[in-house]
């Protein structure tokens, strides 16, 4: 039992329509998608990730010119985000329409949308509407195990689900993703505009209110412990040694630093990227090696400027954080 691997959007498209799911490439990270209107595919995708079903998804549309379809207003804020981001990394959270089903939104009157930038996803739900005759719309959170790194590879995506998704579904391979980290999201309700999660759009193009603050609880990427491998986390200004008596001393540790940021003796380097765009874009795939290697523990440099500086140091704090 394994998903198909497949490379044609149409093809993808018609494992949605008979109710399968299909992992998806975005520019941020690959998507777990169930056609948006089909209740059992969405159910599949909550039990297939292991997450609670409280938890809200993104629909992710072909075009803005569905937006109405799921958003019962759209505050010229969001009008104008929308004209500057999409396609793109730019998740908006609007208040919903009447009818946009629960299981979706996990509970909540706003629906979360945003228009990939990745052309053979958007060409599957293109796909996937003309197949139903309707406007059509893919549920898709980041296509790994609740808690685990979201994977950047049709091979992170077979690694971390192949055991949990049946043959009737598929991984559609569109390469490795070209930004890396999620998208950011924004709230735009209240007539300001809220960060809800750095990510892969740069907070700065946003326009968000900085005095607006974070919500918590409304973003599973925001429970304390998420986006974590195996091996433990650790972030840092600049390589330290471990103490022994702190850490254990059959260490085997690996350093993900920028790239004029010498490598210990005896450590593992996992990733040397140049700037903020290569550090976002080889993380998740740094942080998997790791745990193929065996690795106790990593040692984390963030980037010291750069548009995605937020984002990475977010996802850094998380993977580094420990469950409870
Ligand atoms: O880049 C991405 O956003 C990727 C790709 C696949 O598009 N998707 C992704 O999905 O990261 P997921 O489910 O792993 O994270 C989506 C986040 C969750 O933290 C969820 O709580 C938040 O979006 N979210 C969804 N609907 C929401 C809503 N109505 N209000 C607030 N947050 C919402
Ligand atoms: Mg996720």
């Amino acid at each position: 039992m394994a998903p198909r691997l497949l490379t044609q959007a149409p093809a993808a498209a018609a494992v949605l329509a008979a109710g399968g799911l299909v992992a998806l490439p975005t520019e941020t990270v690959y998507g777990l998608a169930a056609a948006a209107d089909d209740p059992a595919a969405v159910a599949r995708v909550f039990a297939v990730k292991g997450r609670p079903v409280s938890h809200p998804l993104i629909v992710h549309l072909a075009s803005p010119r569905d937006v109405g379809v799921w958003a019962r207003e759209v505050p010229e804020s969001a009008q104008r985000l929308i004209a500057q981001a999409w396609p793109g990394p730019l998740t908006i959270v609007l208040p919903k329409q009447p009818w946009v089903p629960v299981e979706i939104t996990g509970g909540q009157d706003t629906v979360a949308l945003r228009v990939p930038a990745h052309k053979a996803t958007r060409d599957v739900i293109d796909a996937l509407g003309e197949v139903s005759g309707r406007a059509a719309a893919v549920v898709a959170p980041s296509a790994n195990r609740y808690g685990a790194v979201s994977p950047t590879t049709a091979a992170h995506v077979l690694d971390g689900l192949g055991k949990w998704l049946l043959d009737s579904d598929a991984i559609l391979d569109g390469g490795p993703c070209r930004i890396g980290v999620e998208s950011t999201i924004v709230d735009v309700a209240a007539g300001v505009i809220r960060v809800l999660r750095p990510g892969g759009y740069p907070i700065t193009d946003t326009g968000a209110d900085a005095g607006a603050g974070a919500a918590v609880p409304r973003v599973p990427g925001a429970v304390a412990s998420h986006y974590a491998p195996r091996a433990k986390v650790r972030v840092m200004d600049a390589p330290m040694r471990l103490r022994p008596d702190v850490v254990g001393d059959d260490l085997r540790i690996g350093l993900i630093a920028p790239h004029g940021v010498a490598t210990p003796l005896g450590w593992h380097r996992l990733a040397a990227p140049p700037d903020d765009r290569a550090y976002a874009r080889q993380l998740y795939a740094a942080l998997r090696e790791a745990d193929e290697r065996g690795l106790t523990d990593i040692v984390a440099v963030p980037p010291s400027d750069g548009p995605l500086v937020a984002a990475i140091r977010d996802r850094l704090r998380r993977a580094a954080a420990t469950a409870d």
